[in-house]
């Protein structure tokens, strides 16, 4: 094989693998430089235009439809004796939060959101067994429930890594700093059977309760949604270096 054959072939070879590694960005967002002394403000602009994609999925990110945002099962065990169980989880309108803050800090590998959803629906399959309030529970069946003003800030924290040569941001953790649920309201439907007065009246004196029994199910609740964002701003840092979505 002459030298130019193997130049050639090199060349070939580069391409190809080049080729292979194209990975194309949205084209209604553009990029944000490291550089730029208004990074913040820009990476706002660029959430909302990516915003109104979100429902039906951005493939260049590797996002999943967003309405409804699908979860197949969350488990709350709440200790002494309470355990509930949401299977199907369908959560709609969580694509029409309004963001307040988006700051990446890529030096200190951290970003600090403040998010609110004005409104979000939740349905599922539910199991409750155990003691709620005064009520002992053993039930199951649909849910239903409508969460406003839902309002989370948190600050995710990442560590670099290498994928072939070029820097990555993994999002390790997230800390929720504070989470407010406004004004929940929920259906479980069949929660006694055959007594539908009876489970009338408890929906009642829950829906009553509604914050202070979420409160007491914070943790549980802050750990899903904390998992369902990280893993939905994580996709986009996995599939694009650092350099790739903030060129400096
Ligand atoms: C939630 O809101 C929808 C309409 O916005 C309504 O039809 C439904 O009954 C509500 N569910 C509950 C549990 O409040």
């Amino acid at each position: 094989m002459t030298i130019q054959g193997i130049l050639i072939g090199l060349g070939c070879v580069v391409v190809l693998s080049s080729a292979a590694r194209v990975k194309k960005f949205p084209s209604y967002v553009e990029k944000c430089h490291q550089s730029d002394v208004e990074f913040s403000t820009c990476i706002l602009k660029a959430i909302q235009l990516v915003k109104p994609h979100l429902k039906t999925g951005i493939p260049e990110f590797r996002l999943p439809k967003m309405d409804p945002l699908v979860l197949p099962e969350v488990g709350i065990d709440a200790g002494a004796g309470f355990i509930a169980k949401f299977e199907n989880v369908e959560i709609y309108d969580a694509d029409k939060f309004v963001i307040r803050r988006f700051d990446i800090n890529l030096d200190q590998n951290k970003i600090k959101f403040d998010l609110t959803f004005p409104h979000i629906r939740i349905k599922a399959h539910y199991s409750i067994f155990g003691k709620v309030l005064f009520f002992n529970l053993d039930g199951s069946g649909p849910a239903d429930g409508n969460i406003t003003d839902c309002r989370v800030i948190a600050t995710v924290n990442g560590e670099r890594y290498f994928n072939q040569d070029k820097q990555h941001m993994k999002l390790s953790e997230i800390v929720i700093e504070d989470m407010n649920f406004g004004n929940p309201n929920f259906h479980f439907y069949e929660l006694f059977r055959n007594n539908p007065e009876l489970t009338e009246q408890t929906n009642r004196i829950l829906n009553a309760n509604m914050e202070e029994l979420l409160n007491d199910l914070r943790p549980t609740v802050e750990q899903t949604i904390g998992k369902t964002v990280l893993e939905f701003i994580g996709r986009v840092f996995a599939r694009f270096s650092i350099e790739e979505l903030f060129p400096k």
